[in-house]
């Protein structure tokens, strides 16, 4: 068995040490122009010419949750498109949200700020009831924060597309009970994919659907927000601040007025980061499998574009 690995932006090296100690008697590489057909690829945002080289792979392995970049190119009809599937993912990312909701809540950023002139000032507690917290998106990322928000007894609203049941979580789905959500919402968090569906969902007319005083948190693409209408919402003060760790453009340009925004907090794109030893013992063990000619979990359906 042949596997190529092509990631752009990470040291492919260390990847291929790991799979191969995982996967002994498969060949593994570096892909270079050129290269011979493999079986599987590892990859992450490949150049086309990648693909258009590749045309006999049974399996495409992503090295992150997100396969928007990877569906923009015009991949190979036949093979298996695989996503990461949680492989330590979720338990960061619930660290992050449930970080930025409290920081938000619990109004941390005035403290930091009276704490540095000295002024030991006491601030209103403020009540949980009236910070309800919805989590567009429950997937594998979604479910987990949406659970670990509730762990802090904020009341806790999801929407998905098809609809679920999660314990604690207040759930809506589809298009039809979009503005319902919103509208119970006040701390906002994106989870969702990025598809020609969900592209510039958090928009003017979505966000100014949030309760007043509302705050955002987009953990999840940064084509999902329209920057210019969450400025002017902030600005108008129906909204009280963003989190944001996603953007339009990585690295966010120097320029971009969200690095200077008095409420906003930029991270750069690190809520959930990929964990290469977890990540490679659940391809190793998706390849065997699909070796095997077992089911595997994580599998993209092209037509949803998630
Ligand atoms: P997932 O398991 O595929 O879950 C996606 C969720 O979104 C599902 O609940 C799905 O609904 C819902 N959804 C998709 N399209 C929808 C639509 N049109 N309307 C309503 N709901 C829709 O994905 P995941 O693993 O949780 O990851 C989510 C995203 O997080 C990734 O795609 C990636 O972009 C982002 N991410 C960011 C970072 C970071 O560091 N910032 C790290 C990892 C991932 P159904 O359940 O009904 O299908
Ligand atoms: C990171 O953003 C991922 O999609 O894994």
């Amino acid at each position: 068995m042949r596997i190529t690995v092509c990631c752009t932006d990470t040291k492919v090296g260390p990847w291929i040490e790991a799979l191969q100690s995982l996967l002994p008697e498969a060949r593994i590489e570096q892909w270079r122009p050129g290269a011979p057909q493999a079986d599987h690829a590892v990859v992450w945002s490949p150049p086309q010419q990648f693909l258009d080289e590749q045309p006999r792979l049974k399996g495409i392995f992503n090295i992150g949750a997100g396969v928007d970049a990877l569906l923009k190119l015009r991949l190979p009809p036949d093979p298996v498109v695989v996503r990461l599937d949680d492989a330590g993912m979720s338990v960061q990312m619930a660290e992050f949200v449930c970080h930025a909701v409290i920081r938000h809540f619990r109004e941390f950023d005035a403290y930091a700020r009276e704490g540095g002139t000295g002024n030991w000032g006491l601030r209103r507690p403020r009540l949980r009831s009236e910070f309800p917290v919805g989590v567009l998106g429950l997937g594998v990322l979604g479910q987990r924060v949406a659970q670990a928000v509730a762990g802090f007894e904020f009341p806790v609203l999801g929407w998905s597309r098809g609809g679920k049941e999660v314990p604690g979580v207040r759930c809506y789905a589809g298009e039809a009970e979009l503005s319902a959500f919103l509208a119970a919402t006040r701390v906002l968090v994106c989870l969702l994919p990025l598809t020609p569906e969900t592209g510039n969902i958090l928009n003017r007319e979505s966000l100014s659907r949030l309760q007043s005083g509302g705050y955002l948190i987009n953990v999840a693409r940064g084509g999902h927000l329209v920057d210019e209408d969450l400025l002017a919402l902030l600005d108008s003060g129906h909204l009280a601040g963003a989190a944001l760790d996603v953007f339009r453009t990585e690295p966010l340009p120097a320029d971009h007025p969200f690095w200077r925004h008095p409420k906003i907090v930029v991270t750069p794109h690190v809520s959930a980061r990929t964990l290469r030893d977890e990540s490679a013992a659940q391809i190793a063990r998706k390849i065997r499998a699909m070796q095997a000619g077992q089911p595997i979990a994580g599998v993209v359906d092209r037509q949803r574009g998630y």
